[in-house]
């Protein structure tokens, strides 16, 4: 693999108007077990992909308590603490009950103990991205969002970010604290939240697209994604993320992996510039997939 892979190539946003990152990030959900449970199964390359990042120029790490829970926020501070130049964006707000199973609990008291204990793994004084992983239906919106907007205040969050909400959601939040990001599934062949993407986009919010890397039977033999690949030399992995690049200014895609091999390979992906009409074939046929 080249040693010029360089995620800056993907272009810059400052979220919140003052935190600068290369758009194309990390999601370390990845480096977990089975059903995002317990340890990875190689943790030795769990944590070289880790110290991998921020060489090829990632400073845009996503993760999450209830990644593990606790693995991955444990492995991050422990092979990158002290973090140089590198925003650790974390999540709270789900409990885990086992492999594949997530509860939301969004009691002001509970969501007050994600982020100081998020703190304390991540070994740090202030959260540079706090992300609300779910709004819990069960509880009043107004008081999720009032305890955010007191840790805010109170210097334990520098920036908020929300996860799988609507644009009345984000709107509804922006009375409480400034909605930096928001991080719903988007990819090639998921557009549910087209009108949420065009709302960050308006607003100058990071729109942080999860299973980045899906394109269905995209990527069949034949298809516009497979010839394009082939064309451009790419992986249709490479291509569907140089297609989200190229969708807007605010995208912020977090390709996950537990793999070097897969990291490098996606961090390659910020040079894949897509001609308009390459996206345009694109688009069209995933609009049609989806
Ligand atoms: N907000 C939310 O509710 C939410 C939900 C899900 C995820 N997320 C975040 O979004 C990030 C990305 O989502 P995701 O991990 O579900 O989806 P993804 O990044 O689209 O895909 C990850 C999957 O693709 C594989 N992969 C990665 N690179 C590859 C490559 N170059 N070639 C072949 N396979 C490759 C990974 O396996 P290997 O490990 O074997 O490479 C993994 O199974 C997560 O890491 C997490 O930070 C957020």
């Amino acid at each position: 693999m080249p040693n010029d892979i360089n995620a800056a190539a993907s272009g810059q946003f400052l979220i919140g108007g003052d935190l600068a990152v290369n758009r194309l990030g990390f999601g370390a959900m990845r480096i977990t077990g089975d059903g995002i449970w317990g340890e990875p199964k190689d943790v030795a390359e769990a944590k070289r992909t880790l110290k991998r990042v921020p060489e090829l120029g990632i400073d845009l790490i996503d993760t999450a308590d209830s990644y593990g829970p606790y693995v991955s926020e444990d492995l991050i501070a422990e092979v990158l603490h002290p973090y140089t130049d590198l925003v650790i964006a974390t999540k709270g707000a789900l409990t885990r009950h086992g492999p594949n199973i997530w509860q939301v609990v969004g009691r002001p008291e509970y969501l007050r103990q994600c982020v100081l204990m998020s703190l304390r793994r991540l070994k740090i004084d202030r959260i540079d991205l706090w992300q609300l992983h779910r709004i819990d239906p069960r509880v009043p919106k107004d008081e999720q969002f009032q305890v955010i907007a007191d840790m805010r205040k109170e210097g334990l969050i520098r920036h908020v970010g929300l996860s799988e909400v609507s644009v009345a959601d984000i709107q509804a939040a922006q009375k409480f604290f400034p909605v930096t990001t928001v991080q719903n599934q988007y990819n090639l062949v998921d557009r549910k939240s087209e009108a949420v993407l065009d709302y960050a986009e308006a607003n100058n919010i990071g729109f942080i697209p999860w299973a980045p890397l899906a394109s269905g039977n995209l990527a069949r033999p034949g298809s516009a994604l497979t010839e394009i690949a082939g064309k451009l030399g790419a992986t249709p992995g490479q291509v569907a993320l140089a297609w989200l690049l190229k969708r807007s200014k605010v995208m912020l895609p977090i390709p996950g992996t537990g793999s070097v091999k897969h990291l490098e390979e996606n961090t390659a992906a910020a040079s894949i510039k897509l001609s308009d009409e390459d996206f345009a074939a694109l688009d069209s046929e995933a609009r049609r997939a989806a």
